[in-house]
């Protein structure tokens, strides 16, 4: 009887002791199974994180946006481009002007009599990230052709640095620079420059302080 008992009590302990292992190798999986969702979480967090760092550096603070009817203010902001970095952007006209000069002038003289507002081609994305914009133009009778009325009115500028370049036949760049203040006065309208010259950008970029 008491061999008997023995013997129940020999198999009860090894039955418990064997349930104790199963249990404790069904913990230890559980809490590595545990532990390598807690890394995929880690390795999930750090991608987002690299992935937003890289958004971040792709988004510039600086924009060289400029109209051109005939080239000569495009090839000023490319090479003001050079200088200054960031993203360069053409403002387009949903309805071209006609081409060359002569047929321009009476278009453009009929936009200013109306104060028309020429629609622009597209819109530019993250405009809130720019803080310094380089606004190029030309002068079209004594100031800013209409369209760059258009683009001041398209965006926010509270805030922000504006940085006027322009090309003419001579007419100078200040009735323009007036203009742009009045389009945008929660703006800082820097004092402009009218490109005769390239080599005139890099001193002038180096007096204003925004290239060293
Ligand atoms: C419609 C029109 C109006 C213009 N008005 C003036 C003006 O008032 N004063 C001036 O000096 N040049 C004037 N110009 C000449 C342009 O400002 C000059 O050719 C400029 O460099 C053209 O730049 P773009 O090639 O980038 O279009 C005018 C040109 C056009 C087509």
């Amino acid at each position: 009887m008491i061999k008997c008992f023995e013997k129940a009590t020999k198999k009860t302990i090894i039955l418990a002791i064997l349930c104790i292992s199963v249990l404790l190798l069904l913990g230890a999986c559980g809490e590595n199974s545990g532990g390598s969702e807690d890394a995929t979480d880690e390795t999930t967090a750090a991608t987002e994180e690299q992935t937003t760092t890289e958004v971040a550096a792709q988004v510039s603070d600086t924009l060289v946006v400029y109209f051109s009817h005939t080239g000569n203010t495009k090839a000023v902001a490319e090479k003001l481009h050079e200088f200054v970095g960031g993203d360069l952007i053409e403002i387009e006209p949903v309805n071209a002007y006609p081409e060359g000069y002569d047929a321009a002038l009476d278009p453009a003289k009929q936009e200013q009599r109306e104060n028309a507002r020429p629609e622009i081609k597209g819109t530019i994305e993250h405009f809130d990230s720019y803080e310094t914009i380089y606004l190029g133009y030309p002068i079209w009778w004594g100031t800013t052709p209409m369209i760059i009325n258009t683009f001041l009115e398209s965006y926010d500028f509270s805030g922000k640095t504006v940085v006027p370049f322009a090309t003419s036949g001579g007419t100078g760049i200040a009735q323009s620079i007036e203009d742009i203040r009045s389009e945008v006065p929660d703006a800082d309208v820097r004092d402009g420059l009218l490109v005769r010259d390239n080599d005139e950008i890099e001193p002038w970029l180096k007096n204003l302080g925004l290239i060293e």
